[in-house]
């Protein structure tokens, strides 16, 4: 239930379960079964979980009937074409895709994704009328030695400067500070809240009604605490979204 939310009471809030590349049919099925069961009827929070792609007819077909949204992890910055590998943004929405994670630190870090190409992701996934999750955030060296919002800053800028800040409209952001993903080690509500102001800030007006999640090491443990922050909207959530029953805890601690 949440607390001291009166100067965000016009954004929604939302739940998003990043499974990364974890599970396997049967396994998906019994997680699903139990998720959905435990988030029947009408919520004030919004839920999405974002199976790997193989995944999402199946994981689909299993949501269908409740209000539990679906999402994909990446999407290709291009249409169609000769791109061995690649998921467009088109064939997501056609499996009922309506969210799309853009620009998650593993792929910037592990895929060499470029602030360049993950804007124009961005674009794509707009284009097909998918709402794109954006994922910024800083590593350790960058918080050490203080740069942390100018990193945040220009992450957003590559996006504002290839189509105008208009487009955070129709979208999410994600601050998911890179040494707390995975690691045990979430930012303090102070630290969160700092740069999700920040990120508010930047965006000018839109900033008061788009949607900010903190995504990093979020436990049922804690994630009250840092839903109760003003400028918190929300979590992205890796592990905690492969057990139902944590997940399921976290959606209602945001409810
Ligand atoms: P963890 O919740 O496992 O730290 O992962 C966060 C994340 O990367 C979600 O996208």
């Amino acid at each position: 239930m949440l607390l001291n939310k009166t100067s965000n009471a016009k954004r929604r809030q939302l739940v998003v379960g990043n499974w990364k590349m974890n599970g396997n049919q049967q396994l998906n099925a019994e997680l699903l079964a139990k998720v959905v069961a435990g988030w029947q009827g009408e919520h004030r929070a919004d839920v999405v979980v974002c199976p790997p792609s193989p995944y999402l007819l199946h994981t689909f077909e299993r949501i269908s009937g409740s209000s539990i949204q679906l999402g994909a992890q990446n999407v290709s910055q291009y249409e169609v074409g000769a791109y061995t590998g690649e998921v467009s943004a088109q064939m997501l929405a056609e499996l009922h895709c309506k969210f799309v994670i853009i620009g998650h630190n593993e792929r910037r870090r592990l895929q060499g994704e470029t602030d360049e190409q993950v804007a124009q992701k961005f674009i794509a996934a707009q284009r097909a009328n998918l709402i794109p999750i954006l994922c910024v955030g800083e590593s350790s060296a960058q918080r050490e030695n203080g740069s942390h919002l100018d990193v945040i800053g220009a992450q957003l800028q590559s996006v504002c400067a290839h189509v105008g800040c208009d487009v955070f409209k129709q979208a999410v952001v994600a601050y998911e500070p890179v040494w707390a993903v995975g690691t045990g080690k979430t930012a303090t509500p102070q630290q969160a809240e700092e740069v999700h102001c920040f990120i508010r800030a930047q965006l000018g007006e839109i900033g008061e009604t788009v949607r900010i999640l903190y995504g990093g090491s979020v436990k049922s443990s804690n994630a009250e605490q840092l839903f109760a922050l003003p400028d918190i909207d929300g979590a992205l959530l890796g592990g905690a979204s492969l057990d139902a029953e944590e997940f399921l805890k976290i959606c209602k601690a945001a409810d």
